[in-house]
């Protein structure tokens, strides 16, 4: 029987805000080529060869843009060089401002080092400092790896169906928040329910745990109110030997 770890999520000794003591310092950049070697970065973690050209590049300033108020970028260095860095973009949205954090990438040799915890934790402060009221991100289904580190720095996965400008995305990407009115670190999710939920697939419960390539069922799961709170991998759970998604009903506010 494969042995659940006692502690694999995001308890309150474990969230974004606790990991921070071990961390690697994060450094704002601003100048235009600390931008050009963010953006190399990302696009390589991206799974772009590794030749980028000059040029490609300076397309690349111009379509995402440059640093600004609205717009800033944060990085890890090891030895000088850029191997993690993420972007926070102040928006406004139905008179709120909110917080898009975007382009996120760990250099493949720094990975599982909380270095995205890190960088998750500088942005949201950036957002918070701004008055931003939630921030959000934008997910590939199929990224586990993103779905994983997000849901553990304490967002909520749900479908884009809900925010129009985006739903034509909603085939391919979920909708990660996190609500930023409160300084409490994200709830802690209990294993008892996590385990309650294994096996069933009851929509008018209030746990549920379905695999992550089920695509469909997660839609429907999020059409009846529930959010995804967590992605575990195979063997995490017994019996359990997919990546699955874990899902509660979310209380009315
Ligand atoms: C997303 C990213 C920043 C996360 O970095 P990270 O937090 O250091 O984490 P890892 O890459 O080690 O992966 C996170 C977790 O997913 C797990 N994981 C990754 N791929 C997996 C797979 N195919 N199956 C099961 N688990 C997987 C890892 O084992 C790790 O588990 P852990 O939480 O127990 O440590 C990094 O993977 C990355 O730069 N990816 C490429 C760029 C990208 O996709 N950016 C996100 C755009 S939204």
């Amino acid at each position: 029987m494969p042995r659940v770890r006692d502690n694999p999520i995001r308890t309150q000794e474990n969230t974004g805000e606790l990991r921070e003591a071990s961390s690697p310092p994060v450094e704002e950049i601003t100048g235009d080529n600390d931008l050009r070697e963010f953006y190399r970065g990302r696009e390589i973690n991206r799974g772009m060869p590794t030749k980028i050209l000059d040029s490609q590049v300076e397309k690349l300033m111009q379509a995402h843009g440059r640093n600004s108020e609205n717009m800033r970028t944060f990085v890890i260095r090891q030895e000088g060089k850029i191997v993690a860095g993420g972007q926070m973009e102040l928006q406004e949205s139905s008179g709120q401002t909110r917080a898009y954090l975007g382009k996120k990438f760990v250099n493949p040799d720094q990975r599982g080092q909380n270095f995205d915890a890190v960088l998750v934790k500088r942005r949201l402060d950036a957002a918070r400092e701004a008055g931003a009221k939630l921030a959000y991100s934008l997910v590939e289904k199929t990224n586990i790896a993103a779905l994983r580190s997000i849901t553990k720095d304490g967002f909520d996965l749900s479908s884009l169906e809900h925010q129009p400008e985006m739903e034509h995305l909603k085939e391919k990407e979920y909708f990660a928040s996190r609500d930023l009115t409160s300084n409490n670190p994200p709830s802690k999710i209990e294993m008892a329910r996590v385990l309650g939920s294994i096996g069933k697939a009851d929509l008018s419960g209030n746990e549920l745990l379905i695999d992550l390539n089920d695509k469909q069922a997660i839609e429907e799961a999020f059409t009846a109110g529930f959010v995804g709170k967590f992605v575990f991998k195979p063997k995490e759970l017994p019996q359990v030997d997919r990546v699955t998604m874990y899902l509660e009903k979310e209380l009315k506010k």
